[in-house]
Order: C-alpha cells, then sequence, then structure tokens
C-alpha cells in the first residue's frame, strides 16, 4: 500500500456552515473557537465559512462575538495572539438563544441557517455540532430532523462528542436513533485522541517504516502496554465521573483507539473506508471474556488521599463534590486483553488508565522480545528484561523512543541501556493545539478517517462490557487502594508479574524535575538519564541499601515510604513519594552511610552508578552542580 506522505502546505477546508449546538458552552469555549482560530490563523478555514450557534444563554449575535474574542484571547492556543484572525473569525460568528426541547428554537435555527447560507456563499456543506450534554443527543436528533436539517441540500454530517452511551445497549440504541435520521457516512463521532498528532502517528510510523513491519508480530514482540494516567483527580467533574468510572471514561474509547491502531492490520489503502474497516477487524479479534476472565485479567481500583504533584494534600476520591461517599466506582483500571489472529496469538496486550497517580503520561511501549526468536523459551522475565523497547510517547512528551544497549567508552566490553529519540519538539514547528482542528478540518472536507464507525463503537463496547456486568455484580474490596499521587493499585502490578512482566514505569523530565537534585538540571541531561532508570518495586520490610555497602545505585521513591536506620537501628527519617537517596555513594565513592528499608510497599526507579557517571560526566558543570547539591545535602543544608 501507498505510504501516508501528505501534501506539506494543506489547502483550505471547503466551504462550509459549522452549526454548533450548545455554542455558549464550555466545549465551544475551550476548544472549538480556539481551534478554529488555529485553522484561520494557518489560512486553513475558506473564505466561505460561517458558524450559526444556539445556546441557552440570552445573547445577541454582537454579544457573542465579543464575548467570543475575550475568550479566545483566554484560550487560544497561538504562541501570540492574532488579533487580526481572530476578528477574521468572531466576525463570521452568528448567535441564537434557543431551547432544546422547543421545536420554535430549532426552527428558528433553520432559518438563520438559511440566511447566513445565502448571505456567505457557505452552502452545501453543513456540519451540525452536537457540543451538549449526551442526555439530550437522542431529543436534539429529533428536533434537528423536524427542523428539516436532515433533509438539507448538499452535504451534511452530524458531528456526536463522546460519551457514546454508556453501555452496549445504550450505544445500540443510540446508533439506532442516529442511523434511523442519517446514513452512516453522515455521522461523525469524534474521539479527541485522534486528534492528537502523537495517536495519529501511529499510524503513519507503522505504514512508512518498514524496518519494523517484521518484527510487528507476536514472534518478535513479547508484549503491548497501552497506559494512559493523569495526576488530575475528578475535581469539578465528580457528578458525571462517578456514574462513568475510567473503563467507560477513558479504556472503551482513548485506549481501544490506542489499541487499534498498534495492532491492525495494514490498510488496504489509506481511505477511510479501508482504514476503519482494519481498525474495526482488529478489535473484532479481541478475545471476549467472561466473568472468570474479569476475576484474573482485570484490575480496578479507587484513589484514597495523597499527595499532589506540587506535594500538597489531595483528597481521596470518595471525598470529592459531587461524589457519593461510599461510592465504588473505579477511577483506575487494568486490563490484560488477548488479540485472537495470526499476527498477534498468544500475545498479551495490557491496558491501563487511572486519575490522581504520579505522573501525567500517555505511552505505548512494545516490548521486543530477547532474541526475535519464534518460540519464547520459557523465561518471560528474563525474555522482557533483555528485548529492545520501543515506547511511543503520545503526551505530554510526544516522540518515539527506541531504548537498545550499548557498548559503554573505555577498554572493557560492557554494556549500558541507552534510548534512541526521536522529538516531537526537536523535528518540527507546529503551533502547539488543541487536537480539534484536523477533526473540525477533516468534517468539514467529509474526511471520516479519524471518527469512530458505528461497528467500532460497538465492539469497543462489547470488549469492557463483560468487565462491566462482572464488577456490577461484585463490590470491590477495599476501596480506596491506591494513594493519590501514586502508581495505582497494587493489584495492577501483579496482575503483570504474574504473567513475569512488569509495568513499565517511565519517568519523564517533570518527575525528574520534582527532586530538588535534579530540578536545575537542563532538559538535555535529564533527557539521557531518562532512559538509563529502571523499575524496582520492593515489598514492605525490605532493605534496599544497607548500611556500609559499597554498592553505587541511586533511587527515586515513586510510590511507598521508607526510613533510614542508622548504624544503631535508630531512625533517622523517613522517605517519602518524589524522594530522591543514595546518591552520596556514587557521587562520592564512600560506603552506604545509612540502611534504608521500605516501611510501605514501594516502587523505586534505580540509577546506576555507571550510568549517571557517564551521562553526567559529559556535562561538567552540571557533574559539579550535583555535587555541590549532594554536598549541601550531606551537610544538612
Ligand atoms: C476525556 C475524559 O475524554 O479525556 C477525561 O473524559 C480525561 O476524564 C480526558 O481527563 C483525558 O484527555 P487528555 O487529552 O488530557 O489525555
Amino acid at each position: 500500500m501507498r505510504s501516508p506522505h501528505r501534501a506539506s502546505a494543506p489547502p483550505p477546508a471547503a466551504p462550509a456552515l459549522l452549526v454548533i449546538l450548545g455554542a455558549s458552552g464550555d466545549l465551544t469555549k475551550r476548544l472549538l473557537l480556539p481551534a478554529l482560530l488555529n485553522l484561520a490563523c494557518d489560512r486553513l478555514l475558506p473564505e466561505s465559512f460561517a458558524v450559526v450557534g444556539m445556546g441557552r444563554d440570552g445573547m445577541t449575535t454582537e454579544e457573542f462575538r465579543a464575548r467570543k474574542h475575550d475568550d479566545l484571547r483566554a484560550f487560544h492556543t497561538r504562541a501570540t495572539f492574532e488579533d487580526e484572525r481572530a476578528a477574521w473569525l468572531t466576525s463570521r460568528l452568528h448567535y441564537l438563544t434557543g431551547e432544546f426541547d422547543d421545536p420554535e428554537s430549532f426552527a428558528r435555527l433553520r432559518r438563520a441557517v438559511d440566511e447566513v447560507g445565502a448571505a456567505t456563499g457557505a452552502v452545501g456543506n453543513t456540519l451540525l455540532y452536537l457540543a451538549i450534554s449526551p442526555d439530550l443527543f437522542g431529543l436534539v436528533n429529533r428536533q434537528l430532523d423536524a427542523a428539516g436539517f436532515t433533509r438539507l441540500p448538499g452535504a451534511k454530517r452530524i458531528v456526536v462528542e463522546k460519551p457514546f452511551g454508556r453501555d452496549l445497549a445504550s450505544a445500540r440504541a443510540l446508533n439506532r436513533e442516529l442511523l434511523a435520521l442519517w446514513r452512516e457516512e453522515e455521522i461523525y463521532r469524534i474521539d479527541h485522541y485522534l486528534g492528537k498528532e502523537t495517536v495519529q502517528n501511529l499510524l503513519a510510523f507503522r505504514l512508512s517504516n518498514p524496518m519494523f513491519a517484521p518484527l510487528w508480530n507476536a514472534r518478535h514482540i513479547d508484549h503491548i502496554q497501552i497506559s494512559a494516567t493523569e495526576t488530575v483527580g475528578v475535581e469539578s467533574r465528580g457528578g458525571y465521573y462517578d456514574r462513568t468510572g475510567v473503563v467507560r471514561d477513558m479504556i472503551q474509547n482513548h485506549l481501544m483507539q490506542m489499541l487499534a491502531y498498534v495492532c491492525m492490520e495494514p490498510p488496504e489503502s489509506l481511505d477511510p473506508a479501508d482504514v476503519r474497516d482494519a481498525k474495526s477487524r482488529l478489535l473484532a479479534s479481541v478475545r471476549p471474556m467472561d466473568h472468570a476472565d474479569v476475576a484474573t485479567a482485570c484490575v480496578r481500583g479507587q484513589y484514597g488521599a495523597g499527595r499532589k504533584a506540587d506535594g500538597s494534600p489531595a483528597p481521596a476520591y470518595r471525598d470529592e463534590p459531587a461524589v457519593a461517599p461510599c461510592s465504588e466506582t473505579e477511577t483506575y483500571a487494568a486490563l490484560r486483553l488477548h488479540v485472537d489472529n495470526d499476527r498477534w496469538r498468544g500475545m498479551p496486550v495490557y491496558l491501563r488508565s487511572g486519575k490522581a497517580l504520579w505522573k501525567r503520561g500517555t505511552e505505548i511501549v512494545v516490548q521486543f522480545r530477547p532474541d526475535g526468536q519464534a518460540a519464547r523459551d520459557g523465561d518471560p522475565a528474563g525474555a522482557a528484561a533483555g528485548g529492545n523497547v520501543l515506547v511511543f510517547h503520545i503526551q505530554p512528551f510526544q516522540g518515539v523512543e527506541i531504548r537498545i544497549r550499548a557498548k559503554r567508552p573505555g577498554p572493557a566490553f560492557s554494556l549500558q541501556r541507552a534510548g534512541m529519540r526521536f522529538d516531537y519538539a526537536d523535528a518540527f514547528q507546529a503551533a502547539r493545539g488543541t487536537g480539534y482542528e484536523v477533526l473540525l478540518y477533516s468534517a468539514m472536507n467529509g474526511d471520516p478517517t479519524l471518527f469512530s464507525r458505528t461497528d467500532f463503537v460497538e465492539t469497543a463496547w462489547g470488549i469492557v462490557q463483560p468487565v462491566l456486568d462482572a464488577w456490577a455484580a461484585s463490590p470491590p474490596e477495599g476501596f480506596p487502594d491506591y494513594a493519590a499521587g501514586g502508581w495505582g493499585p497494587l493489584a495492577a502490578g501483579a496482575l503483570v508479574a504474574r504473567d513475569g512482566r512488569h509495568w513499565h514505569e517511565i519517568p519523564n523530565r517533570d518527575i525528574l524535575a520534582r527532586t530538588p537534585f535534579f530540578a536545575e538540571a537542563p532538559a538535555l541531561v535529564l533527557n539521557n538519564l531518562l532512559p538509563a532508570f529502571r523499575p524496582l518495586p520492593v515489598a514492605a520490610g525490605e532493605t534496599v541499601v544497607e548500611a556500609g555497602a559499597h554498592d553505587d545505585e541511586m533511587y527515586f521513591v515513586c510510590r511507598g515510604e521508607l526510613e533510614a536506620l542508622g548504624a544503631d537501628g535508630v531512625r533517622l527519617g523517613l522517605l517519602g513519594e518524589g524522594e530522591f537517596f543514595g546518591e552520596m555513594a556514587v557521587l562520592f565513592d564512600q560506603p552506604r552511610a545509612a540502611t534504608v528499608r521500605a516501611t510501605s510497599p514501594c516502587d523505586l526507579l534505580v540509577l546506576d552508578g555507571d550510568d549517571f557517571r557517564r551521562i553526567v560526566d559529559d556535562f561538567p558543570a552540571v557533574a559539579a552542580e550535583f555535587r555541590r547539591i549532594a554536598e549541601g545535602r550531606r551537610s544538612g543544608g
């Protein structure tokens, strides 16, 4: 099939009229209008372009334009606010106040669309964007039909935001309702993850880098991990979230999209139908689970009180506003799936996502087998440790990284972990966007590639439905079971440990910069250090370093608490999440001054002294600064 090369300067989108239902709401303000501004600044909107918005807030068009200009100033994502472009955009906005249960509002909307279309030339290509609560989808759909929008001349599309249903049955019902009035190719279901460059790049990477194609199967890949972790809790969205949980909120949609892109068969072409067929076929080959499978292959968790990234206290989920005090809603889930097709049979894919975790990061880790031989050697742990790793950094760092081993400079033939890293920020100048630019641009052009088709949505619900059912049938035990700011429930570690594997906990620059030791280090040094860290889970009571020992590692505490004990067994202090220890032995080649023992189960990241010195010695000023900080810590400063 042909490679996905795109023209470097795409033309403006086709003339279009965008109708936004819910135009006075948050989505319009924070995402849709800033995305339209980005398109306008990049000259990707056509001259014949207009927006007709309807919302509940009472306003005239003039007031709406003024308010949106202010909102754009506040929420734009450009390096500098381009006033002239914002004025260009706001001059194309039209507004009417309306109620979604009022047929007359929709009749007025229809008249406004006809008038604005005739006046601006934006006719024959209408997008109806439902930027409204999902409870209103059915009602608004019927109102649009009654007001004749389903019979508009020319191209017309209805754009629907998530959540698309809350289970398989409701998603099917909603699809039936939409399909009764619209053709499949007129329904654009949004999953904002498909607006992310790095998610689209999964397809580009697979199709345009043929060296990986022969390796892309269970013979060469030990397993795949898809993780989306967030540091935020549910904040003001407790009411929605408590009825939803992470399986519905993230896994059924965003993680399934990434799973499909990573694992699908290469589509026959880049035509939307071929790409969407390939994605749906992949999901359809995910092995269905029954309740017994859910018990062994799925883990749920809920956060308790803990600490935010800045060290301030974080509330327990059950104490968040609008959350039931005994809520059983999961804020964390990890699932082991199997894809039963020729390419992937026998190889697990692990998915996990959660709120209030140690870092914000979405990554896809492809763990290769150590030697690429067809058969497993009966030692999956050894296999996983020895193989190369390919990491797709989806966000906040955007790039692709291959972890390799390299010879350490010097006369001995010794090896060290190293990373080959492609960073979007180094390679491209692209302005930071909202992710909605490409979605709006595609919808205007009638390109449904990045939107979810009926079969995809329903198959994705089908995969998670047994999980939802099994969990609804048996209340969770021991909630809350992870502290806000940590790595998630211990059971998630046990899920992969039972398979002889471990989660790849990938630190990022933000995480390291939280410790005073690394706070001032240049990004280049941190980038070099990151792949050198390896995870080390430690049980409560286990000793990590022994006073007097001559070992050569330093440790970062991701989760848990440890105590430092003097020679006489007296506790010298406690080390908690975000703290660093062991650097004295590494920097000053001295024996361990204290014993460090875990007082709770801990997740540590370990950096070997050799790796640290080799990386840091290339930056003498930084090396001197590390020694100065360490001296300060030694003397208690
Ligand atoms: C949304 C979920 O779909 O995705 C949110 O409803 C979640 O709960 C968000 O925070 C995550 O999106 P992103 O782009 O920040 O990864």
